[in-house]
């Protein structure tokens, strides 16, 4: 499973990249706002961002209806070569998806709740489908669940071009484990979660004994 960030911030998307672990980035109205972003300036942004990243830089449409999302999706997509043009899905967006994917445009359908919209969502031409999962834990409903059943439907059939499911709304590392488990093909996670993910109690706790064992082979 691969590694996606889930941020407009810069200096979050360099840290990961410079561990060696970033294939991708995922950003949204909601992430760029929070970096205080301006619309001014988010051709700009991603663009910083494709720089930093090689990986797939999905960078959301707002638009809800057809040509205004192709729109749009041409424009981002004319950013960088590794722009991916998420789209959230609905009959609209899975219109526009069709149009952007006849023009070479990877397509990112995005608040994927259930088996049949990830399907439709492949079947339009998305290269890439994100299931949300905290966002039904938030209601009390089992986002892993969900998940299983979008990784396994998407298996299951052949759309003529590549389709990768990328676990999203990740709130915790469990999450991840799971995701990789059941066969997600990326994980898109905030970078807290990052952080977290690459520590565990028992990796400080051998450090800390290598480190006082290699003391005593200084002072020996
Ligand atoms: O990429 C968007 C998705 O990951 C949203 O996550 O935490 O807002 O549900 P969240």
């Amino acid at each position: 499973m691969k590694f996606f960030l889930d941020t407009a911030s810069l200096r979050e998307i360099e840290e990961a990249a410079s561990w060696g672990v970033l294939a991708g980035v995922t950003t949204n109205p909601t992430l760029y706002a929070r970096e205080g972003g301006s619309l001014a300036e988010f051709h700009g942004h991603i663009k910083r961002i494709c720089d930093v990243c090689d990986g797939p830089v999905s960078a959301e449409t707002v638009g809800l209806r057809r040509d205004e999302i192709v729109r749009e999706g041409e424009d981002l997509a004319a950013i960088a070569p590794n722009v991916v043009v998420k789209v959230p899905v609905m009959p609209e967006g899975l219109a526009a998806t069709k149009t952007l994917a006849a023009k070479g445009i990877d397509v990112n359908m995005t608040l994927c709740f259930t088996v049949p919209q990830a399907l439709m969502a492949a079947r339009a031409g998305a290269r890439y489908v994100s299931p949300f999962i905290g966002r039904f834990d938030d209601i009390s409903e089992d986002g892993l669940e969900h998940l299983g059943n979008m990784v396994t439907a998407i298996s299951n059939y052949d759309f003529g071009h590549p389709v990768e499911v990328i676990a999203a709304s990740i709130r915790h590392n469990g999450h991840v484990v799971e995701a990789a488990l059941m066969g997600a093909d990326i994980a898109t996670v905030p970078f807290a979660v990052l952080e977290k993910l690459v520590k565990h109690p028992l990796t400080d706790r051998g450090l800390e004994a290598f480190l006082a064992d290699w003391e005593k082979v200084k002072n020996a």
